[in-house]
Parts: structure tokens; C-alpha cells; sequence
């Protein structure tokens, strides 16, 4: 049975226990005589403070601070030669929008202007069911092997004992697993420290399939491009900005959107055919390397614009639970274990963070109606009526075939087996290419600034020579002016097998039998 549970309008608003009962007098506790202690009849004031005593929910674990906007997403452009989804069938095709950008390392109450990565979740309601794009500021990331996550995360917040962010367990993390240089340049340069929230690009990172309705399909990158660019703070600014207005981003987002300067974002996809793929220098599967522009092209294909602030923050922004395995058919993973891993990991700990219907909440239930066999758990609040809860021959529910799939369109032989990556000469090749031809003057001297003032703080000389022969098998340059701007000897640059022994990107590729 619906309940109207908001009033229509402010002025409409009538105090009420959470049982809608009229409550005369919200200050007031029941008490024995003027002077006597508290009445446990008195509900009003109980659930008053019971519910106050519940108000926080666990953080995020990660991505902790951020800031959110609701918008739409227009297709621009026709690409269906590369996807089957239905977002994607017709020009001028929209979704809403929801948005939610963040730190990573941080807690909620950290400063918006950390050097840090952004996160950049996009929640688009599809008729087909809701599209998430868990994305990031940066076309990069530190890790390919997902195991390494949660020690890598630990390093980036509180030393166990001191409770304290600790420069030394930072770089010691990044010193012995060097394939994170890519992403380290990347934040230790401006790009590390963007002017707000909604002047910046975001990137998919992961390489995801596009498959069209022939059952042709595509790897591919997705881009959002800031229609007004890339803003940055340098390092001082930042830092001044942490102390001054440390929730800089969700004001400077909020305030663009309350004066109709609506941030906009023009998407782009890079694609690949599994056959490029396999004669690419770098795997597809490996998210510390970008696939260059000048041999996989931007391709337009939408436009994403943020014109509605949230009414009310946590039940639309805090609330809201992305996840990369929220997807729609036409759009799949691609094999990149880091992928893979984060498609069990989100929605395994919405159901730790919001509870086993998180996907019930407002904010995040789909459009189109859902019909399973999921039931009851806490706050089912869409717990499908008096439909069966089995698949019952009396009133089955009906399959919509679903177009292909990777399940059809890729097999898999070999055995099981457990990998890790191994570092190679072609870990540094973009890196060199960033600080020997992409920073200009400028930005290698913040680069040597940025890094030059962390590093300084590592105690271990251990760990200051180990990171710098990382950025020695970069450039020696790069390493020599970090050594000299924190005092430390040069050192030689780290020693790696040739790119010859890198494990080439090879797959089974071709259509197995329908099932
Ligand atoms: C948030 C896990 C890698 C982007 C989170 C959360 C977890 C997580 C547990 C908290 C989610 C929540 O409480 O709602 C992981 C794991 C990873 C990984 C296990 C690797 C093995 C990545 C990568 C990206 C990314 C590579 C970007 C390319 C994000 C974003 C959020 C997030 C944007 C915030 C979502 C929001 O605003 O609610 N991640 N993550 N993560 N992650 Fe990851």
C-alpha cells in the first residue's frame, strides 16, 4: 500500500512522531511532576533520540569525502555499430543523470583539495535497467593486480599505531610495486590537485566491451571531456584551500549549479577490434597504460550536463550505490581482473554499507520496473507483491532474450592460474613519454616540486633510494632533480626485465556455440 510520506509543500509540513501522529509540543519530554525522571511510554521522545543514535552509516571505505549532482546523459551520436543498448538505439536518446564525485583516501570530513585522485560515479537510468560508470580523473590507475588493493589502500590512510597519514608506508607501497608510476606522475603533477569537482575530465580506466546486435564487439575506453577543460590548483594553492574551505569542492559544484552554470561533459569512446588488440604493444587488461589517441581516436558519442543540485544530500548523493557490474546488455566487462574484482566488491559492500535491498533506495532503483525472485531482508520496501517468489508454472514470469553476450561470444581453454604481473621496460614507456614530451618546463618543475615535499617526509632512506630509481628507469633527469630538492643522493635507476619478456596480450578469440 503507498503511503504519502513527504508533504507537498513546506508550508504544509505538520510536526509528527515517525508514526505520523500530531505531536503539540516537539521540546517537550514526559516526566513525573516538574522535577521527576523520564516516562518510557513516552515514544516521541525516545525515537527522537533512537533514531538520532542511528543517524551514520559506515562511511564509504574508500571515496569517503564527496560531492553529487543530478543531470542527463544525451546520446549525440550514432554507435549502433558498436552497442546493442537501448540508451544507445536512437539519437537524442536521454538518461538521467545522477553524479557523485570524490577523494579517495580521505574520511568524509577530509579537505576537497587533497592530492588525491577524483572519483567520478555516473548513474544513468536506462530503459533497460540502470548503467553505472565508475569512473576516475585519471585514464590510469595504481594497480593491475586486484590483491593489491587493500594493501595499497592501506598505505594511503592511517599508520595502525600512530594513527597518522605516514609519508613512509606511502612511498614504500609505491617504491616496490613500480607499475603505479604512470598514475604517480600523473598525481604528483597539477592534474593531482583539480580546481573543484566539475572541472575536470573522467576516464573508464578499465577496458569494457561494446556489443552490437550482429554480435560483433568492441574493446573500448570511455572518456568525459569537461567542455570547459581541465582546471587545476598548484600544490600551495591546494593546500591553503585545505585549511581555508576544506569542503571547496562540494561548494564550488553546488554553487556552478545553483547560477545555471551547468558543467558539462562531451563523451568520447577509444575502440579496438579484438584483433588490434592482440597486436597492441600493451594488454588491453592492464589499467596502468593508455591506448594513444593518435591510433585509437576519440569518437563523440553523448553529452553529459549536471542542472539539478540534490534536495536532500544523503538520501540522493550518500545513499546513491554505484557499482561497475551494474550494467546493461550491450555493454559488458572486459577480462581485466582488477574489473572483475570490482564487480563483486561494490555491491558487496553496499549491502555492508545501505543493506541487502540497497538497490530499493530511491536514488538507486531502476526506472523500469524488476521483476526476480529476491525477497524480504531489511527495508524491502519493493518486495514485489503477491508475485510468486519461485518460478512457478502458474504464472511464470517471461525471459526477454537478451542479445549477445560474452558468454557467447568468447571461450576460454587453459588452466587455472595464479598470476601476477611482473614489471618490464614497457611499465616506463608512457611515464617518459608524459615527463619527456607531454609537461612542458612548468609543470616538471611542480611535478619535482609535488613529489620533492612528500618524499621528503619518508624517514627510510631505503625507501626514498627505491622510489627514486623508480623515476630514475623513467627518466634519470626526473629522478636527479627530486634527489637534489630533498637532499638525497642520485641513485641508479631501477633495474627491470626487457620489454621482450613482457606476457603478450592473447586470447581465444571467436564465437563459441549458443546455448
Ligand atoms: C569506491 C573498491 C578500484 C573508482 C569504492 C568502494 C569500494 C571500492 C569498496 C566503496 C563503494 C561504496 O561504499 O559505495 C575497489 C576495489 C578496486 C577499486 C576493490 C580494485 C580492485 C577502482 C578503480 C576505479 C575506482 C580502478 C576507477 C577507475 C571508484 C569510485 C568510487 C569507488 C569512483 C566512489 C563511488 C561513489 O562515489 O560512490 N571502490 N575499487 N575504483 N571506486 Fe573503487
Amino acid at each position: 500500500m503507498p503511503s504519502k510520506q513527504v508533504f507537498e509543500t513546506k508550508d504544509e509540513a505538520v510536526y509528527t512522531t515517525s508514526n505520523g501522529a500530531p505531536v503539540k509540543e516537539p521540546y517537550a519530554a514526559e516526566r513525573v511532576g516538574f522535577n521527576g525522571p523520564l516516562l518510557l511510554q513516552d515514544f516521541h521522545h525516545i525515537d527522537l533520540l533512537a533514531h538520532f543514535d542511528r543517524e551514520r552509516i559506515p562511511e564509504r571505505v574508500v571515496h569517503a569525502k564527496g560531492a553529487g549532482a543530478h543531470g542527463y546523459f544525451e546520446v549525440t551520436h550514432d554507435i549502433t555499430d558498436l552497442t546493442c543498448a537501448a540508451l544507445f538505439k536512437k539519437v537524442g536518446n536521454r538518461a538521467r543523470a545522477t553524479v557523485r564525485f570524490s577523494t579517495v583516501g580521505g574520511e568524509s570530513g577530509s579537505a576537497d583539495t587533497a592530492r588525491d585522485p577524483r572519483g567520478f560515479a555516473i548513474k544513468l537510468r536506462t530503459e533497460e535497467g540502470n548503467l553505472d560508470w565508475v569512473f576516475n580523473n585519471t585514464p590510469v590507475f595504481f594497480i593491475r593486480d586486484p590483491a593489491k588493493f587493500p594493501h595499497f589502500i592501506h598505505t594511503q590512510k592511517r599508520d595502525p599505531q600512530t594513527h597518522l597519514k605516514d609519508a613512509d608506508m606511502f612511498w614504500d607501497y609505491l617504491s616496490q610495486n613500480p607499475e603505479s608510476i604512470h598514475q604517480v606522475m600523473i598525481l604528483f603533477s597539477d592534474r593531482g590537485t583539480p580546481d573543484g569537482y566539475h572541472q575536470m575530465h573522467g576516464y573508464s580506466g578499465h577496458t569494457f566491451k561494446f556489443v552490437n546486435d550482429k554480435g560483433d564487439w568492441y574493446y573500448v575506453q570511455i572518456h568525459f571531456i569537461a567542455d570547459k577543460g581541465f582546471k587545476t590548483l598548484d600544490n600551495e594553492q591546494a593546500g591553503k584551500l585545505a585549511g581555508d574551505n576544506p569542503d571547496y569542492g562540494i561548494q564550488s559544484l553546488f554553487e556552478a549549479i545553483e547560477s545555471k552554470q551547468y558543467p558539462s561533459w562531451t563523451v568520447y569512446v577509444q575502440t579496438m577490434t579484438p584483433a588490434q588488440a592482440e597486436s597492441f604493444r600493451y594488454s588491453v587488461l592492464d589499467l596502468t597504460k593508455i591506448w594513444p589517441h593518435s591510433q585509437f581516436p576519440l569518437r563523440p558519442i553523448g553529452k553529459l550536463v549536471l542542472n539539478e543540485n540534490p534536495a536532500n544530500y544523503f538520501a540522493e548523493i550518500e545513499q546513491a550505490a554505484f557499482s561497475p557490474s551494474h550494467i546493461v546488455p550491450g555493454i559488458e566487462p572486459s577480462a581485466d581482473p582488477v574489473l572483475q574484482s570490482r564487480f563483486f566488491s561494490y555491491p558487496d559492500t553496499h549491502r555492508h554499507r545501505l543493506g541487502v535491498n540497497y538497490q530499493q533506495l530511491p536514488v538507486n532503483a531502476p526506472i523500469v520496473p524488476i521483476a526476480n525472485f529476491q525477497r524480504d531482508g531489511f527495508m524491502a520496501f519493493n518486495n514485489q507483491g503477491a508475485r510468486p517468489n519461485y518460478q512457478s508454472s502458474i504464472s511464470p514470469l517471461k525471459y526477454k532474450a537478451k542479445p549477445y553476450s560474452s558468454l557467447q561470444h568468447e571461450t576460454w581453454i587453459g588452466n587455472s592460474i595464479a598470476h601476477l604481473s611482473e614489471i618490464t621496460e614497457l611499465d616506463f614507456e608512457q611515464p617518459r613519454e608524459l615527463w619527456q614530451k607531454v609537461l612542458d618546463d612548468t609543470h616538471k618543475a611542480h611535478l619535482v616540486h609535488n613529489v620533492a615535499v612528500h618524499l621528503v617526509n619518508a624517514k627510510s632512506a631505503e625507501v626514498k633510494a627505491r622510489q627514486l630509481s623508480v623515476f630514475a628507469a623513467v627518466d634519470q633527469d626526473l629522478s636527479d632533480r627530486i634527489a637534489k630538492a630533498i637532499g638525497a643522493p642520485t641513485v641508479q635507476p631501477l633495474k627491470v626485465k626487457p620489454a621482450s619478456e613482457a606476457i603478450p596480450f592473447k586470447t581465444n578469440i571467436g564465437k563459441s556455440q549458443n546455448f
